[in-house]
């Protein structure tokens, strides 16, 4: 199926989510985000106590308390994200929930900047709201350390029996703000191992891969 052309530049993309970023959370109802699907994408990096979690396009930090109930005090959570609003806000949530253990890094995710190896890497509706996703998938996954996990959580139509029915909400919504309810991002990740797709709520999944712990070289050797 041709993919749908969503593509914006990244000021364009930013400037929209500065202008909404007080009222994300009010929006999240209107737009089906539930915490579970939060939960759900938690879930899937396999979090344990001491890890260290990066999000991509961390938003106003609203799976922040999930990652951070994951990882506990002895963890840590970096959220990368390139909206100077959407960050303020997830920097009043940091403050208001005394997280010491949560950093932000304004960044375009595209060309990531980061220096320690991470235990997972979460992208939380932020893959289609992207205008180069597979640069920050490959950058994210340099920064991945062998036999961790990294997760897309999103909402889509492609796989959809709703899709008849949702079709002209998604292409209003296309024209309003960022985001590609036609994003394939199962089809990215098969490039870096085996991808395993779970799916609720009609139009959301969260598709995860682990890293191989030893990557294979050319002759086939490992
Ligand atoms: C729909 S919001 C999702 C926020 C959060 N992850 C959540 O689950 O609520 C998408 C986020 O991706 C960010 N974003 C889009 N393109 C980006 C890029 N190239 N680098 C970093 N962040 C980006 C936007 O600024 C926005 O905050």
């Amino acid at each position: 199926m041709a993919r749908v052309s969503t593509e914006r530049p990244l000021g364009e993309i930013t400037g929209q989510y500065d202008r909404v970023a007080r009222f994300y959370r009010a929006f999240e109802p209107l737009y089906l985000i539930f915490p579970v699907a939060r939960r759900k994408a938690v879930a899937a990096l396999g979090l344990k106590s001491g890890d260290t979690v990066l999000e991509i396009g961390a938003g106003t930090g609203r799976n922040f308390p999930y990652l951070v109930e994951a990882v506990g005090p002895s963890g840590s959570v970096i959220g990368v994200d390139a909206s100077e609003g959407m960050l303020r806000e997830a920097g009043k949530l940091v403050k208001r929930r005394g997280w010491s253990n949560v950093s932000l890094l304004r960044q375009d995710a595209a060309q990531l900047q980061l220096d320690p190896e991470v235990d997972a890497v979460l992208f939380s509706l932020s893959y289609s709201a992207m205008p180069a996703p597979q640069r920050a998938l490959a950058a994210a996954w340099e920064r991945l350390r062998p036999g961790a996990r990294l997760a897309v959580m999103d909402a889509g139509l492609t796989e959809t029996r709703l899709r008849p029915l949702l079709d002209p909400i998604a292409h209003l919504l296309i024209r309003l703000g960022p985001g590609n309810p036609y994003s394939r991002p199962w089809e990215d990740l098969a490039a870096y191992g085996q991808v395993t797709i779970e799916r609720f709520m009609f139009i959301y999944y969260v598709c995860t891969v682990t890293k191989p712990r030893a990557e294979k070289v050319a002759d086939g050797t490992l």
